[in-house]
């Protein structure tokens, strides 16, 4: 057994401390390495690197973001600032993971390597020329709110009403071509939701209910195994028992958006779309 007085020798305890004096500043420098943040791999890439992330971008991405990542339903990536995006850490954590409760699911299947490099192509697209408007936003604002009547259904920036989905930032959501699309034939696109528990899920599904009093057209809000809600185009919710409906339709592909393309010509369109790309809210 060692003896206890040992421990509280003078000498010895001279000793602990100056061992501890001498050891600490390279414990200190050791966490400090730790914790300083390491260069990110792009920094450091070549254009074989890029090219590889161009690849996988087409696979992963480009049905959403388009095939030169101008955009889709998804957004164009094309722009030197992404909103939910600083730093290429964040880049990466969006890429691997996606954005909670939007339309941008987390990519499975490439490494923590190729997740860098799809990361690479997507900051190379930063640097391109942006996409040109094609019409005039200013005059935009009597065909949304007058003879569009856009605001029965939308809110942008507060005004209007939610039967559709918000517009303040739909600019940063969509690109021209699927903006131009929403209007000319709406029963084509179907934005979608992704959600951690259930998947992606169609954000506005149009549903047709035969119930105790009478018919209901409107939009799905929430749907269990036992009942269903619904709202109408005046805005107001309905909640269903589905064992009280006589009938209860999904009808995938019918948007409750009217087509506009008898009421706009298509300059007019053009102005409409551009003035949508200009909604960015105020992220
Ligand atoms: C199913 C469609 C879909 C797929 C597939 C998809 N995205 Fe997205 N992505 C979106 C949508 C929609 C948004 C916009 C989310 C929002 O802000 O509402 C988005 C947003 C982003 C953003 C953020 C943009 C910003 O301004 O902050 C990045 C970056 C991005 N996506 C990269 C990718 C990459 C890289 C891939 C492939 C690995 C990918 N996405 C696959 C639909 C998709
Ligand atoms: C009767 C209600 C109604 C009216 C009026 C209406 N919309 Fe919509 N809109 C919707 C619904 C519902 C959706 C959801 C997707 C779908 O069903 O097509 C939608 C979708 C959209 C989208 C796609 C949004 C996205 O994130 O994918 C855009 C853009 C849009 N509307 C713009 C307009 C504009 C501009 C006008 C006026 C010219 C207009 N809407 C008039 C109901 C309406």
């Amino acid at each position: 057994m060692i003896p206890l007085d040992r421990f509280t020798s003078p000498t010895l305890m001279a000793g602990l401390m100056i061992l501890l004096v001498i050891a600490f500043p390279a414990w200190a420098l050791e966490a400090s390495q730790v914790s300083s943040p390491t260069p990110s791999p792009i920094a450091s890439m070549g254009q074989q690197d890029i090219d590889a992330g161009q690849r996988l971008f087409r696979i992963h991405c480009a049905r959403c973001h388009g095939m030169l990542g101008d955009g889709g339903e998804g957004p164009s990536l094309k722009r030197a600032r992404l909103v939910h995006v600083d730093d290429d850490d964040e880049l990466f954590a969006v890429i691997s993971e996606g954005i909670r409760g939007t339309g941008m699911p987390g990519v499975f299947g490439p490494n923590d390597q190729e997740l860098w490099q799809i990361a690479g192509y997507v900051r190379s697209l930063g640097r391109l020329p942006v996409e040109e408007m094609p019409g005039n936003p200013e005059r935009s604002a009597d065909l949304y709110a007058t003879r569009g009547g856009c605001n029965a259904c939308h809110i942008v920036n507060g005004d209007g009403k939610g039967v559709g989905p918000e517009l303040t930032e739909v600019g940063l959501r969509r690109n021209l071509e699927y903006l131009r699309r929403s209007l000319t034939n709406p029963d084509a696109d179907y934005p979608m939701r992704t959600d951690r528990m259930s998947g992606r899920i169609n954000a506005f599904l149009t549903v047709q209910v035969v119930g105790p009093t009478g018919e209901i057209e409107g939009m799905r809000v929430n749907e269990d195994e036992f009942s269903v809600q619904i709202r109408d185009l005046a805005g107001s919710i309905h909640s269903f028992d589905k064992h009280t409906l006589r009938s209860f339709k999904k009808a995938f592909g019918h948007s409750l958006m009217p087509g506009y393309t008898t009421v706009f010509s298509a300059d007019e369109v053009d102005d409409l779309a551009s003035y949508l790309m200009s909604l960015k809210g105020s992220r």
